[in-house]
C-alpha cells in the first residue's frame, strides 16, 4: 500500500472521529482514580465510543482483547486492561485508542499522573508531549517526514530519555494502520515528501532510562528492559499547506495554547 491523499469528505469524517476520540480522552482523564482497575478505564472508554455512534478501532485489532490500551508506570504500549490492575496515587497511566466513525479511523494517546506524582514522572509526561509539538514544526507540506522523526527524537534525547525504536507511528485512515511508517528518532533517508491531505498518526513513545523494550509473555504488554518509567503522546493529524490539523484536540486544548511555536519549511 503506498501513503494516500485523503478527499475532503474524507478529512471531514477523520475530523468527527477526532473530536469523539478527543472528548473521551478528556472524559477519561478526569475519570482515572487510585483504586480504579485498568479493566474499568476500558469498560468506560468503551461505553463511550459506542454511546457517540462509533467502534473502538483497537477491540479485535490482531486478536487485542480490550478497547483501550492502559500501560502503567515501566509499560510503554498495549497494556491489557485486568480487573486486577489496580491504580494507585503516584502511578503514570498511559491511555491509547482509537475509534471508527464512518468507516474512518482516528488514534490518540495521553499520559495521566495519579494524584501527586514525581517531579522524575511529571517532567517525562510533559517533555513527551513538547516532543510531538517539536515535530509538529516539520509537518508541513514539502517537508520530508523524517524531518518530524529527528526533531521529536532529538528533543527527547536532548533530557537523557531513551526514544522507543522497536515501535512506530503510522499514516490512518480507512484503516488503523497505513503507510507510512512514522519513526520517532533521527533516519538515513530522508523519507517521503510530505503533501496536503496525507493523515498521519504520530506517536512518540519515550523512556526516562533505556530506549530497549520487552514483549511480556501475554504478546502484547510492552515494558521498558530497565523497568523505568515511559510515557506516550499521539494524535491523528491532516498535512496542509501551513500548519498542520490535529484532529485529536478538545477546544480547551487548543484554547489553552498547547501550540506554541510556528512551522518551519525549507
Ligand atoms: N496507537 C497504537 C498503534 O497505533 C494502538 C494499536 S493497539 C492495538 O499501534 F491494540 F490496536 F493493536
Ligand atoms: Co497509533
Amino acid at each position: 500500500m503506498s501513503v494516500t491523499i485523503k478527499s475532503e469528505r474524507e478529512i471531514e469524517l477523520m475530523r468527527e472521529a477526532g473530536k469523539i476520540l478527543a472528548k473521551v480522552h478528556e472524559e477519561l482523564g478526569k475519570a482515572i482514580k487510585p483504586g480504579m482497575s485498568t479493566l474499568d478505564i476500558d469498560r468506560m472508554g468503551e461505553e463511550m465510543i459506542r454511546s457517540f455512534g462509533c467502534e473502538p478501532s483497537f477491540k479485535n485489532y490482531q486478536g487485542y482483547p480490550a478497547s483501550i490500551c492502559v500501560s502503567v508506570n515501566e509499560e510503554v504500549v498495549h497494556g491489557i486492561p485486568s480487573k486486577d490492575r489496580i491504580i494507585t496515587e503516584g502511578d503514570i497511566v498511559s491511555l491509547d485508542a482509537g475509534v471508527i466513525y464512518k468507516g474512518y479511523h482516528s488514534d490518540a494517546a495521553r499520559t495521566h499522573g495519579v494524584g501527586e506524582i514525581s517531579e522524575e514522572a511529571r517532567l517525562l509526561i510533559e517533555r513527551t508531549r513538547q516532543s510531538f509539538f517539536e515535530g509538529m514544526k516539520y509537518a508541513v507540506a514539502g517537508n520530508h517526514l523524517h524531518e518530524i522523526s529527528k526533531a521529536i527524537g532529538d528533543y527527547a534525547e536532548s533530557f537523557g530519555y531513551g526514544v522507543v525504536r522497536d515501535l512506530c507511528g503510522h499514516g490512518i485512515g480507512s484503516h488503523l494502520h497505513e503507510d507510512p511508517e512514522i519513526p520517532n528518532f533521527k533516519q538515513f533517508r530522508r523519507g517521503i515528501k510530505l503533501r496536503p491531505g496525507m493523515t498521519l498518526a504520530i506517536e512518540p513513545m519515550i523512556d526516562a532510562g533505556t530506549a530497549e523494550v520487552v514483549w511480556m509473555d501475554d504478546d502484547w504488554t510492552v515494558v521498558t528492559e530497565d523497568l523505568s518509567l515511559s510515557a506516550h503522546y499521539e494524535n491523528t493529524i491532516v498535512i496542509t499547506e501551513g500548519r498542520p490539523e490535529i484532529l485529536t484536540l478538545t477546544e480547551s486544548e487548543i484554547a489553552e495554547g498547547i501550540w506554541q511555536t510556528g512551522v518551519e519549511s525549507n
